[in-house]
């Protein structure tokens, strides 16, 4: 699996991230989720860089121009609920991809001590031979966001797989690691020191979901 760490890069990210991080920030759900858009911006024209083109010739009023068209059609899926805002951001550079959505939660145990994963809702359109970005802003342990591929790979095999992540835990880069084809790109915002105990990572800014759309019971 290839990694792209943007932060490495000095932009208007480290702005972003900034704002998405800070607590005085968040209490602006509005802004939360324009930051998590605008990184998804980002990360899309990043993905765009990587991608195959083809030959493309229009028409102007005033002549010919040849110029470069996408190879193969994009499609974004977007791991509900914290994946909207990424999802849009990223729909807004690819804006002829088509959408999918899949929905994936941490079921606790009785005790809260562990969990497991149940990916319960899918919509998603056919993936084969085109370009899958899967977003997903907060990449913690990884599990639900492999278990999410695992679905959507059962019986269709995407040309390229790209994972959009705004923040990510090193457990989950190397779970992914250990787990995704090798022709896999991860394109992250910026990579934080750890999980806690309850595999919230940290720093990292809290619940992703619940700071974009309020809390759930
Ligand atoms: N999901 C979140 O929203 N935040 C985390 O820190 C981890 C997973």
């Amino acid at each position: 699996m290839k990694i792209r760490n943007l932060s490495e890069q000095n932009s208007v990210l480290h702005q972003f991230m900034s704002e998405l991080r800070a607590v005085d920030v968040q209490t602006d759900r509005m802004r939360f989720r324009k930051n998590i858009e605008r990184i998804g911006t980002l990360l899309a024209f990043e993905i765009s860089k990587s991608l195959e083109y083809v030959p493309n010739t229009v028409l102007t009023p005033l002549g010919e121009k040849h110029s470069f068209r996408l190879a193969k059609p994009v499609v974004i899926a977007s791991i509900l609920r914290a994946g909207i805002p990424l999802h849009a951001g990223l729909l807004d550079v690819f804006d002829q991809a088509e959408s999918g959505f899949i929905s994936a939660y941490r079921a606790y145990s009785e005790d809260h001590g562990s969990f497991e994963i149940k990916v319960e809702y899918q919509a998603i359109p056919d993936l084969n031979n085109k370009i899958l970005i899967l977003a997903d802003p907060m990449l913690a342990t990884g599990r639900s966001l492999l278990a999410c591929c695992e679905k959507l790979l059962e019986e269709m095999k995407p040309a390229e797989l790209h994972i959009a992540a705004v923040i990510a835990a090193p457990e989950g880069i190397d779970y992914l690691q250990k787990h995704l084809p090798e022709n896999t790109t991860l394109w992250i915002g910026e990579i934080d020191e750890a999980l806690n105990a309850q595999n919230y990572i940290v720093p990292g800014l809290g619940d992703a979901g619940d700071l974009a759309f309020g809390p759930k019971l």
